[in-house]
């Protein structure tokens, strides 16, 4: 089993001060030994986070990176620019990417290609939108989206993803999934990636997404195929954030 990873996405929010305060209250916190966390904060925050958060067991995270190396892309930022500023991790394909700008599974399947190659972790999220699920599809769209990528990566390049399912009905909304509804598309998931290989399926860590609080998450984290969380909101409160890490240990 994947140790547990709970993962929290800042979007764009967030200041100076809170990434002091998130740095000074995970190093105070006793968080459960067997237990990844990290932080995806705003581009300008990666290197004050980086100092604030050494010492800690917060690894830290982009939200996103170009599909170039380097060059003239005005206001993008490359997969080598977040490891020089120490981060370990990249969000790919969240769906405030693919729908607000216009990421389609080619754009995620460049972007965690650029991200393997710099030896960042990409975190592939996956998700249905209402209209999908009502209609019956939502299976088969989010396993459509992990096959997008992982039918074109190496075997040794699958093994390095992490993917984070995010129903996009309960992602900000306070909806969220139900325990059962969740698993279902989690075991799914592991399902599809067994058809790899079964050690990767055993390998890759599936975190869920959307809504994801301090009172809920026990619940969605006691799940077989649940093996950590991708936090929005609630990551910008230290309180929630750090009781949802207590969950998952
Ligand atoms: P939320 O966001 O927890 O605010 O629903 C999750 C996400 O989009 O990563």
């Amino acid at each position: 089993m994947p140790t547990p990873l709970i993962a929290g996405n800042w979007k764009m929010n967030g200041s100076l001060n809170l990434v002091e305060s998130f740095g000074q209250a995970l190093a105070d916190a006793d968080l459960p030994s067997r237990l990844e966390v990290a932080l995806m904060v705003p581009f300008p925050y990666l290197e004050p986070a980086a100092r604030a958060l050494a010492g800690t067991r917060a690894a830290l995270g982009g939200q996103t990176l170009s599909d170039q190396p380097s060059g003239a892309f005005t206001g993008e930022v490359s997969g080598e620019m977040l490891r020089d500023v120490g981060a370990r991790l990249v969000l790919v394909g969240h769906s405030e990417r693919r729908t607000l700008f216009g990421e389609d599974d080619a754009a995620v399947l460049a972007r965690v290609r650029r991200a393997l190659d710099v030896g960042l972790t990409p975190v592939l999220c996956l998700g249905e939108t209402l209209e999908e699920r009502d209609a019956g599809r939502g299976e088969a769209v989010v396993i459509g989206q992990l096959e997008a990528v992982a039918d074109a990566l190496e075997a040794d390049q699958r093994s390095r993803l992490v993917i984070a399912y995010e129903p996009v009905w309960a992602i900000g909304t306070g909806r969220t999934a139900s325990p059962e509804q969740a698993q279902s598309v989690h075991a799914a998931i592991r399902r599809r990636l067994a058809t790899y290989d079964d050690a990767l399926a055993e390998r890759v860590p599936l975190l869920y997404g959307g809504s994801m609080k301090a009172d809920n998450a026990a619940d969605l984290l006691a799940q077989p195929d649940i093996d950590g969380g991708l936090v929005g909101g609630a990551s910008l409160k230290i309180d929630d954030f750090l009781a949802i890490c207590q969950s998952a240990g």
